[in-house]
């Protein structure tokens, strides 16, 4: 029998090195509910393995042992059904860091590189400060769900220039988990094109309403070739402080690229704590990532609920991730007035939607992976506000 963990429990980080409560950004009285991480405690079994891991009382170069690459392989094998080798997993430092080899490895300065807008933001500077130029492919708002626009997708693939796509699946903020004739579509049109996919699964485990995540490369074998994914348990077991992330790439000349990349961002060490997470939690905390699925699911819901009653708000109901798209334009506000009500009428702090490019102007993204209790603050907050402005 595994334990219950309890989601009720609020983890009371104010006060802690919590970037999600830093006072300069968030003053007391204003609920944070910005930056991707959860206010829930860690799996007891992780917290049990570091606590025993802090009595050897030492901290030197680790090795690199073979259990990182079986755990993440198991991890994928259990929840999402993909056959991927241990052999084709290797350490990175946090799920970006991928992203950033994959960049500089398989394009150069002044090409092109495609992201799906709207995007989350490092996605813009990882391409930008790096020389490369960004073309947009704006997913399109159809009936309240976002819906990839294929031609646009294959106009901006076909420029000579555009070497990489940056897929970003389940994709932030939108929420949406493309099925696996989306995910197939995508992958010819980058092979006809001869566009290597980076693809960013590190929301994979948050997907809801019985849907399943599809690995990309467990899509098709020609598209494991012409791929490397970042997965990163933090999302979902609140580790994003100890850079626990790994990169899978099936196809032995890409590994050997990426970690050429590695090497020569000095980023090759992997961390005691961040290696250690990566083995406990993807070996023995599937339980909790049930749980908080289906508590996760709770918390939407109340959302849902409560912007029925809401005036000029309205929820892009997500297919994953606990990143809340809501769609603000009714309102009518100028972007730094709509921050300002947040903040300072509904005393809540979600993400300004444009800084996630010019498709999130007018709307605003909203982590609920807090105590349910925090969301029925919150979501009274916000209707008061809202009320208040009619
Ligand atoms: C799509 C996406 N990729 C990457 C990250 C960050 O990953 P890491 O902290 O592992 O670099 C986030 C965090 O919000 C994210 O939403």
């Amino acid at each position: 029998m595994h334990p219950v963990h309890d989601f009720d429990q609020d983890a009371n980080r104010r006060g802690t090195d919590a970037r999600k409560y830093d006072p300069a950004l968030c003053p007391e009285d204003v609920i944070p509910m910005w930056i991707a991480d959860t206010d829930f405690c860690c799996p007891k079994e992780l917290l049990d393995a570091m606590a025993e891991r802090v009595r050897q009382g030492h901290f030197g170069y680790p090795y690199n042992d073979a259990e990182f690459g079986q755990a993440v392989a198991h991890w994928q094998k259990e929840r999402f059904g993909w056959d991927a080798s241990p052999e084709w997993v290797d350490f990175a430092p946090g799920a970006v860091m991928p992203l950033l080899y994959g960049i500089r490895a398989f394009s150069a300065p002044g090409d092109k590189v495609l992201i799906q807008t709207p995007a989350y933001p490092p996605f813009y500077a990882l391409v930008e400060n790096n020389g490369r130029r960004v073309v947009r492919n704006p997913l399109k708002l159809i009936n309240g769900r976002y819906e990839i626009d294929f031609e646009d997708l294959e106009r901006g693939l076909a420029d000579l220039r555009t070497r990489v796509m940056l897929l970003c699946n389940p994709h932030n903020p939108t929420g949406r988990e493309f099925t696996p004739e989306e995910l197939r579509r995508i992958g010819e049109l980058c092979l006809k094109h001869h566009v290597f996919v980076l693809s960013d699964e590190i929301h994979g485990d948050i997907v809801y309403g019985g849907r399943k995540h599809t690995p990309f490369a467990a899509v098709d074998p020609r598209f494991a070739g012409n791929c490397c994914i970042a997965v990163n348990p933090s999302k979902t077991f609140n580790t994003a402080g100890l850079r626990t992330a790994a990169f899978i790439a099936p196809d032995p000349n890409v590994r050997a690229l990426m970690l050429e990349q590695r090497m020569n961002n000095k980023a090759f060490g992997r961390p005691v704590f961040g290696a250690l997470s990566v083995k406990v939690l993807y070996r023995q905390c599937g339980y909790y990532a049930d749980q908080m699925l289906e508590y996760l699911e709770g918390n939407i819901r109340l959302v849902e609920e409560s912007l029925s009653q809401c005036r000029g708000v309205r929820l892009v109901k997500p297919e994953a991730t606990y990143l809340l798209w809501l769609d603000c334009r009714e309102l009518g506000l100028p972007q730094p007035e709509l921050m300002r009500f947040m903040k300072e009428k509904a005393k809540i702090l979600p993400n300004d939607g444009e800084t996630f490019g010019r498709e999130g102007v007018g709307f605003v993204r909203m982590n609920v992976a807090c105590p349910r209790a925090t969301v029925e603050r919150a979501m009274s907050q916000l209707k008061r506000a809202l009320d208040k402005e009619a």
